[in-house]
């Protein structure tokens, strides 16, 4: 697995989700807590999720995100989280929740090429 995220279950309850909410997942990752989020919304729901690792996006190009019409990945820091948002069309005031899973994943420690272990 890339990445076990912690208070899996805890962390989505405390977002309230509604199915036809907009929420964001700044720390995108293995896309473990964005796979949880869409669980969860409806077909009209919509999930932004940020990410600026290389092989975060590449995780996103695959199921169950590929394809997903109410899932966005934006290839970016989340310190553009503002800007990014209004460039699709979603200023401030319209996001219902944002997640934010800091630190590094398990897959960035674990893999050696990456300088961590
Ligand atoms: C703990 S992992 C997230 C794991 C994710 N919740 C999951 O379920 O797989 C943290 C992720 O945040 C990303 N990250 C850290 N700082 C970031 C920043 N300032 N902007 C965008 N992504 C960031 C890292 O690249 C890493 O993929």
């Amino acid at each position: 697995m890339y990445h076990e995220p912690v208070l899996f279950t805890e962390s989505l309850d405390a977002l309230h989700i509604r199915p036809g909410g907009v929420y964001v997942d700044a720390t995108f990752g293995g896309g473990g807590h964005s796979r949880g989020i869409l669980g969860r919304l409806g077909d009209n729901g919509r999930l932004y999720a940020f990410d600026q690792d290389d092989d975060a996006a590449a995780n996103a190009q695959q199921a169950p995100f590929a394809g997903d019409e109410r899932f966005v990945f934006v290839a970016s820091n989340f310190r553009h989280l503002k800007r990014s948002l209004r460039v699709e069309g979603q200023p401030p005031g319209t996001i219902d929740g944002i997640l934010a899973d800091l630190g590094v994943s398990s897959y960035q420690i674990d893999t050696p090429e990456r300088g961590f272990s």
